[in-house]
């Protein structure tokens, strides 16, 4: 090429929990079977849809609309009915106008960061879901600047160290959250809310929640939406539906804009995300025809119910599979449906091993640990040793080494397997060198 083609933050576009699929098919054609516990997709991990919900899409789907674009913002009496929700909640007031929809949250965090000005940073939570940390990094061209997530504190913010962080970097200009969180499945309480609020207040910020996962909570937390919390700081909610009717295929999510009205530039900022989906014309129409369908449902809240029921369930279960391997912390989650392990300072090191017997995969894995992370290196032993495939976590922009599982599968004497399998595996590899 005669001019440089590639984009400065093109290096930043990493997403760990899908690169690692590429290492799970590699091995799996030398014969490994390969147990995916990498991704966050209910339904590729066993669930059904809700045969309520399905009789609702076939409703929807003889209607001719349901075929055709739709407005840029959205369906019209979809984004009333949101809205709506909204306002019951009590907090923030929005309308119509302020539910804004995208081809899912993905879509969302690309035109939130991608339209940014460039020198407009967004602090975020480590470790971070890479979807925003890195979308945040390839805008900015630095890497994505983040606020520490404690693990001895159940994995709740430190609000000191982003404070000050805050107050030395006047580039910031927006606060991540992610309630509950992916990949430690934190919920945050009322006052670390308000707390995150108040220093986007003190220092003239926004702040930006996503909240996919708002309505998977358990041990006794409660849903708590931004929107009861921020008072009069400028806010961008995340929404949607891949991860609670679920149906992560439909690529359906949305963004409650909160008080725009109080700050012209961000109110410009908003429009001019309205302006770029404008350009591809709207997004996707069937599943926010089914959006109202369900939600509106009265056989909705028993859903969400059963729903945090079960992850509660299987979180005590990994938790106590889990809980007492020596080296490594695990903290019981709350939302959400991942769990974090951490190792413990120290406690890896390059000479540690886990046995595989078919040489091929052998000499796979031992290619492949050659200058990786230790984290890395023990999640690409335990996949040649047990098929199981989770993500580490310094994939998560975290210098913490550790690793995420899911509590996703279905079947219940695959799912204890895997738990008892991890801890087996954790045992053998830390006291192996
Ligand atoms: C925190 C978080 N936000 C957003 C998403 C993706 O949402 P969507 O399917 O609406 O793009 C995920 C998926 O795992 C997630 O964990």
């Amino acid at each position: 090429m005669r001019r440089d083609i590639v984009h400065s933050g093109a290096k930043s576009l990493t997403y760990a929990i899908r690169e690692i699929v590429q290492v799970g098919y590699q091995m799996r054609k030398l014969g490994q079977t390969i147990t995916w516990e990498n991704i966050g997709d209910p339904v590729q991990k066993g669930e059904k849809v809700a045969p309520w919900i399905r009789d609702i899409l076939t409703e929807i789907v003889q209607q001719d609309q349901a075929w055709a674009y739709c407005d840029t913002a959205g369906v019209p009496e979809t984004r009333q009915f949101l809205a709506e929700k909204v306002n019951q909640r009590g907090g923030a007031k929005v309308t119509a106008d302020d539910i804004i929809f995208f081809n899912g949250i993905g879509d969302a965090v690309a035109k939130v960061y991608g339209f940014l000005r460039r020198e407009a940073r967004v602090i975020g939570p480590t470790p971070a879901y890479s979807t925003h940390s890195s979308a945040e990094a390839a805008h900015s061209g630095y890497e994505h600047l983040t606020y520490e997530l404690d693990p001895y504190s159940n994995w709740m913010p430190d609000l000191e160290d982003l404070r000050l962080k805050v107050k030395y970097n006047d580039s910031i200009a927006a606060i991540l959250l992610i309630n509950p969180d992916n990949p430690t499945g934190a919920v945050y309480p009322r006052e670390l809310l308000e707390g995150i609020v108040d220093i986007a207040r003190e220092f003239g910020l926004f702040v930006i929640a996503d909240e996919i996962y708002t309505h998977i909570v358990y041990n006794g937390h409660k849903t708590l939406h931004l929107s009861e919390v921020i008072g009069d700081v400028c806010g961008l909610v995340m929404r949607g539906i891949s991860k609670e009717f679920p149906w992560p295929g439909s690529r359906c999510g949305w963004i409650e804009v909160l008080n725009r009205s109080r700050d012209a530039a961000f109110n410009t900022y908003v429009n001019s995300l309205l302006a770029s989906k404008r350009l591809e014309v709207c997004s996707t129409t069937m599943p926010q025809l089914v959006v109202p369908r369900v939600m509106g449902d009265e056989r909705y809240p028993a859903h969400l119910k059963r729903r945090a029921g079960i992850f509660e369930a299987r979180a005590r279960e990994a938790h106590e599979a889990l809980g007492d391997v020596p080296g490594v912390r695990v903290n019981m989650p709350s939302g959400a449906f991942y769990v974090t392990i951490l190792f413990e300072d120290g406690v890896l090191n390059d000479r540690q091993k886990l046995e595989i017997p078919d040489p091929k995969v052998r000499q796979m894995v031992e290619g492949l640990i050659k200058g990786q992370a230790n984290d890395f290196r023990f999640v690409y032993y335990l996949m040649g040793a047990t098929g199981i495939c989770v993500v580490p976590l310094t994939g998560f922009c975290c210098k913490r080494p550790g690793y995420r599982i899911t509590l996703l599968e279905c079947d219940d004497q695959k799912r204890q397997w895997i738990f008892k399998t991890l801890a087996s595996a954790m045992r053998t590899y830390l006291t192996s060198a």
